[in-house]
Order: C-alpha cells, then sequence, then structure tokens
C-alpha cells in the first residue's frame, strides 16, 4: 500500500504571480489568505493588521477617533508600503479596493485580484458572530446598503471567487490554488 504523506504539487507558484483579495466585510479574506499562504508556501500580508501595528490602535478605533476619510489616508499609505514587500498575498480590508487610488496603485505594482464573492446573509452571519468591531456594519441595515452600493466596484477585480456556503476556508484557498495557480493536489 502506498500513503502519500506530503501532498504534492505538479506545478510550483509562479515568481511573479502575486494576488490581492477583496471582497465584503466578513466574506473572510484573512483566512482564505492564511490558508492559501500555507498552500503556496509563500509570503502573506494583512492590511488591515498592517496598519494595526503600525499605529499601536484598533481599526475602529482610528475610525472613531479621527474618522473615515483620515483612516483611508492611512489606509492608502500602508497599502503602498505593504505593495513594495515581498508578499505574494495581499488580504485587503473590506473597502480598500472601493478607492480608486488603491486600485491604480494595485495594478501599478501588477497584482492580480480576486473578488471573494458572497452573498450579503453570509457576511452578516460571519460579521455578526465575530467580537471584532465594525463600524462601518454596527447594524444590518447600513451594512446592508453599503454592500450593495460596492458590488459594482468589487466586479472589477479579475478574478471572481463565488463563495458557495458548503465550502469552508481552506477548500475556498485549496480551490483557488488549483484554479489561478494552476496547482494541483494529489
Ligand atoms: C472596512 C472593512 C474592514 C476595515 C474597516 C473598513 C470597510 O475590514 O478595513 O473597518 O470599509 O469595508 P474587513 O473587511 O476585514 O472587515
Amino acid at each position: 500500500m502506498i500513503i502519500c504523506v506530503n501532498r504534492c504539487f505538479k506545478y510550483r507558484m509562479s515568481d511573479e504571480k502575486r494576488i490581492i483579495l477583496t471582497g465584503f466585510m466578513g466574506v473572510g479574506k484573512s483566512t482564505v489568505a492564511k490558508h492559501l499562504s500555507h498552500l503556496l508556501e509563500c509570503e502573506r500580508l494583512d492590511l488591515d493588521a498592517k496598519i494595526i501595528e503600525s499605529e499601536h490602535r484598533t481599526i475602529a478605533e482610528i475610525i472613531e477617533q479621527e474618522g473615515i476619510d483620515k483612516f483611508r489616508q492611512i489606509e492608502t499609505a500602508q497599502l503602498g508600503r505593504i505593495l513594495e514587500s515581498n508578499a505574494k498575498i495581499i488580504a485587503l480590508g473590506g473597502g480598500a479596493w472601493t478607492i480608486e487610488e488603491n486600485r491604480r496603485l494595485i495594478k501599478d505594482h501588477h497584482f492580480t485580484t480576486v473578488w471573494l464573492e458572497s452573498s450579503f446573509e453570509h457576511c452578516w452571519l460571519n460579521i455578526s458572530a465575530s467580537k471584532r468591531v465594525r463600524p462601518l456594519a454596527r447594524n444590518k441595515s447600513d451594512a446592508l446598503k453599503l454592500f450593495e452600493e460596492r458590488q459594482r466596484v468589487y466586479c472589477l477585480a479579475d478574478w471572481h471567487f463565488i463563495i458557495k456556503p458548503e465550502l469552508n476556508s481552506y477548500e475556498v484557498a485549496k480551490r483557488i490554488a488549483e484554479e489561478i495557480f494552476f496547482y494541483e493536489f494529489n
């Protein structure tokens, strides 16, 4: 009997391919990015986490203390920095891709963008189950309004990856690895 202990990859990740994960709050960008970086054995960064690290306060505190416009400025500056890093996978916060300057920066750095697309109910379930304070999604109707407004901008991403409710984050990451990076898992 032959037991395959390690995953066997038919193709190695192309050195040039770098991806950005975008999508609405609660869709699972950070968790998918984490699984994907393990599967592809490459470096990943999380935009919100880098902002928290450099500002020494939470995203909610920044927005509440300084307002959303200042938060967006901090976000764009931090995005510019992490795009210059060696990370091959970057998870954005849900609003970053909606800013034109950010989309231009991402394009200029030749990232492939992946929209994790799912139903509002799926996102809302995760938002309401999470302990994290999300100032832009404090109640369901505000969150739904934002969700609907943003669909046309998320649509501008290179790839639209539909999150089916039966797939967990690891399975989503595996599908992305297979479909976008042509990985074959034995
Ligand atoms: C935001 C999403 C949040 C965070 C901030 C603003 C947005 O990130 O960046 O609260 O505008 O959608 P998540 O998508 O990780 O919740």
